[in-house]
């Protein structure tokens, strides 16, 4: 893929609208910070790890622009922008780290000055960018080996090169076993009611020339059923201490599924999606979007005016339903409260 999903350019944040593709291939310029949570909250940017590398490029956007000389003063402002970008979606944890990681580099620094501090928010969020995608590619070569010749693999939503800084999680396994010409094809569920599947994994894998299916949603059992599907690999948003998985909606119905059917199910995410703070996924925070998300598809309504609607962006997997998680760090199986511990220690 040629194209990179967020850029730091001359001072200002350049994002690819994942919004408007794969019809267009329109590129947003955000000159301030305020314009990079714009674009996390309204989805133009997403995907977890994605969504931490704009924030912290929304961080050092706000550090530059803040007028004053005084370190306290400056910092007292640089956590009121901090604040906003943490507001703007709940359930990935990369939001967080990654705001986290700013702010921490600029408590450690207690003798650098405003503009010391400024240029160190800026190395550090390039570095950030820069890191995600080495980390892809390492969870790549860990992976890899779980795809044998002639696998058709499901995934669901879009953990690919958009959802993060680059080559992507889930589908950078995809593309490191395509990358030693292994015969694979892909299966990509539509992921209502965004589309995620459908619009941007779909372009993705077109643009790469790797086999790609795509079926909605509720077509994954019949599917199965029939031995289609040989594992299924998805990205997460947040993982607790226990293994629990926090994905797209409907990402626990594909893994219901593939339990009744024998069928692996791996979950690829870099450590900094690991929340070791939650014992369990009960205790993730779940996004709640608009209901028009629901009710109307490329913007035509599909349901009569009135109807009650629900919309949770995420659900849960328990780890009993996982086979394996897939970190650049190594794979952690069950009991995942010591794999995963062991991993995020290093
Ligand atoms: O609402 P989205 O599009 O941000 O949701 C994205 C997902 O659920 C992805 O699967 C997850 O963030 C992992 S991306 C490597």
């Amino acid at each position: 893929m040629t194209f990179r999903t967020i850029e730091w350019k001359e001072g200002t944040v350049v994002l690819i609208d994942q919004t408007k593709l794969p019809d267009e291939e329109v590129l947003i310029e955000c000159k301030d910070y305020l314009a990079v949570a714009r674009a996390i909250k309204e989805l133009k940017i997403r995907g977890a790890p994605a969504i931490g590398v704009a924030a912290a490029m929304g961080v050092a956007l706000g550090a530059k622009a803040i007028d004053t000389d005084n370190r306290e003063e400056f910092i007292d402002e640089l956590s009121l922008i901090c604040n906003v970008l943490l507001e703007t979606r709940p359930t990935a944890i990369n939001l967080f780290w990654a705001i986290e990681r700013m702010l921490a580099l600029v408590k450690a620094q207690k003798h650098l000055d405003v503009k010391g501090l400024k240029g160190l928010l800026e190395i550090e969020a390039l570095k950030i960018c820069e890191d995600d995608i080495a980390i892809n590619r390492q969870i790549g070569i860990n992976g890899k080996v779980f795809i044998m010749e002639n696998n058709t693999i499901l995934t669901h939503c879009n953990a690919g090169a958009l959802a993060t800084a680059g080559f992507g999680t889930a589908l950078g396994i995809i593309r490191a076993a395509w990358a030693e010409n292994k015969s694979i094809k892909v299966f990509a569920g539509e992921t209502r009611p965004l589309l995620q599947g459908a619009r941007l994994t779909a372009w993705e894998l077109v643009k790469d020339n790797i086999p790609i299916t795509l079926i909605t949603d509720n077509m994954v059992g019949y599917f199965m059923k029939k031995q289609m599907i040989d594992l299924v690999i998805v990205g997460a948003d947040r993982i607790a201490g226990n293994g629990d998985v926090a994905n797209k909606i409907g990402t626990y119905t594909v893994a219901v599924l593939a339990k009744e059917h024998g069928i692996p199910f791996y979950v690829a995410a870099p450590i900094s999606t690991l929340d070791l703070t939650l014992k369990s996924g009960e205790e993730i925070p779940i996004e709640m979007r608009d209901e028009s998300e629901v009710t109307h598809v490329g913007g035509k309504r599909m349901t009569p005016k009135g109807v009650k609607v629900l919309n949770p962006a995420f659900d849960v997997t328990p780890n009993a339903l996982v086979t394996a998680i897939i970190t650049e760090r190594g794979v952690a199986i069950n009991p995942y409260s010591d794999s995963l511990k062991g991993l995020k220690e290093g």
